[in-house]
């Protein structure tokens, strides 16, 4: 199976795509594309903009995902929402396909410095994402990602745990698609 991973950030040291490095280090039998949001870096989203054209990195952007059998975000927060960089993709995307994450199943994740881990964002996500072709396999938040994640891994047991469990939900999804 094809799957797309990326955080959902333009950070270069991003938390969040550590933790995807992590799951897809439990997915290693499939055919793994990591994206880099950098390479989708567009103008910001206004409709004037969207009269003369959309961007043909958004419509690159949309055919990956249309090309994969499923999707792991990392979803950044910032200020209890999504990060620009990401927003900007999602906008122009959604302008050009409203259904742009096209039924994959997908496994959402989040992770901040603070204890919440992105819950604000994950939930945003949670809700709107089905709007867009969501298909919600499954998602973690972990909190706290200086404290329970060293060299590659979560080192809280009871966190690691549901960690795995969440992987296998997504895991079983793949299955059945
Ligand atoms: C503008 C800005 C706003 C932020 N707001 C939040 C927030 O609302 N909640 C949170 O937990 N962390 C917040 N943070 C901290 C981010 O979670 C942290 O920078 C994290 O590393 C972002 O994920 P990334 O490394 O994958 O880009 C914010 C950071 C920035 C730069």
């Amino acid at each position: 199976m094809k799957i797309t991973a990326f955080a959902a950030t333009n950070s270069t040291q991003s938390i969040n795509l550590e933790l995807v490095k992590s799951a897809l280090g439990n997915l290693q039998e499939h055919d793994i594309q990591v994206l880099d949001l950098n390479d989708f870096e567009m103008p910001i989203y206004s409709p004037e903009r969207n009269e003369k054209g959309i961007p043909e990195k958004a419509l690159t952007f949309n055919q990956i995902l249309k090309e994969s059998d499923a999707l792991i975000i990392g979803l950044a927060e910032h200020n209890g929402t999504f990060s620009t960089a990401f927003k900007n993709i999602f906008d122009w995307g959604s302008r050009a396909d409203k259904a742009l994450f096209q039924q994959k199943p997908m496994l959402l994740l989040s992770t901040s410095p603070g204890p919440r881990g992105g819950q604000f964002v994950m939930e945003s996500a949670k809700t709107i994402f089905p709007f867009f072709g969501g298909n919600i396999a499954s998602n973690f938040s972990l909190p706290s990602f200086q404290e329970n994640f060293k060299e590659g891994n979560i080192v809280n047991a009871n966190l690691q745990l549901e960690f795995e469990a969440r992987l296998n939900d997504f895991k079983s999804m793949l299955h059945q698609n």
